[in-house]
């Protein structure tokens, strides 16, 4: 296999598990594409996000030529692995709530899930939940507005604090919850200003690391090199300051436009 990894989320949530990546790979080629014309997905209908994301990343795995689709959005993963798996040539390793190792994490049993709208009601977390939790109580909290307050983050912006105190609230009316589950790649972004918003120690927990692990597993080994080439980047929607401002903290180009073929079924 030749080609760099690419990383697909609907806006910078992916830079979190590009962090987990480069710390566990260093060397190793990345590209990153982003669908952040379509952001948010969390609050898109399902019917559509699928064709979409198909759309998307098909057009980024032939535009970057990768050898692996890491998708860093547990809101496509939890709904679309499957649609992918089946279209695309490349292997696909997907990004979905760390429910498992926070139940092993949690001492009182009480754990919180924190993620989008769209994946806390998925059959996908569903499942998760009774095959990995069937011990714990799971307090699903939708976070919608915590992604927009991440994505200013990485622009530059200020960040509204009401947003985040909102968004956290509802973990904090079960009073021995002491493990909280980041189920948005956008959160771990986040993790210093949520962890000083809350009102007991809690342990914060993610996906990245085990991601990277998988990816690692799936490349062969082998073929890293530091390449001499800059890692490159795409965006469906290219202009927008956020992705223009951070992409090059992680190491990757400023991103070209994706241009997506609809309906290409
Ligand atoms: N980063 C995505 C996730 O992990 C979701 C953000 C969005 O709603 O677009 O779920």
């Amino acid at each position: 296999m030749s080609g760099p990894i690419l990383i697909f989320d609907s806006g910078v949530g992916g830079l979190s598990v590009v962090k987990a990546l480069r710390e566990q790979m260093p060397g190793a080629p990345l590209a990153y594409v982003c669908d952040n014309a379509a952001l948010p997905y969390g609050t898109k209908a399902d019917a559509w996000l699928v064709q979409r994301i198909v759309q998307v990343c098909r057009a980024a795995v032939a535009a970057s030529g990768a050898r692996v689709l890491v998708v860093a959005c547990n809101t496509a993963s939890t709904l679309a692995l499957d649609a992918l798996r089946a279209q695309l040539s490349v292997p696909v390793v997907g990004t979905v709530p760390a429910i498992k190792p926070a139940a092993a994490l949690s001492r009182s049993g009480v754990i919180g899930l924190l993620a989008t709208s769209a994946t806390v009601t998925r059959p996908y977390t569903d499942k998760l939940i009774h095959d990995f939790a069937g011990h714990c109580t799971v307090v699903r909290v939708a976070a919608d507005g915590l992604v927009d307050q991440a994505e200013r983050l990485l622009a530059g912006e200020p960040v509204d604090d009401a947003v985040l105190e909102a968004g956290l609230a509802p973990l904090w009316r079960a009073p021995t919850l002491d493990t909280v589950v980041l189920g948005c790649t956008h959160f771990p972004l986040l993790r210093d200003l949520l962890n000083a918003r809350a009102p007991r120690p809690v342990q914060w927990v993610d996906s990245g690391s085990a991601i990277a692990r998988r990816v690692a597993q799936v490349i062969d080994q082998y073929s890293h090199r530091s390449s001499t080439k800059r890692d490159e980047s795409w965006a469906t929607d290219a202009d927008r300051f956020a992705l223009i401002r951070c992409l090059p903290d992680y190491g990757f180009l400023p991103p070209q436009r994706l241009a997506v073929l609809e309906n290409a079924d």
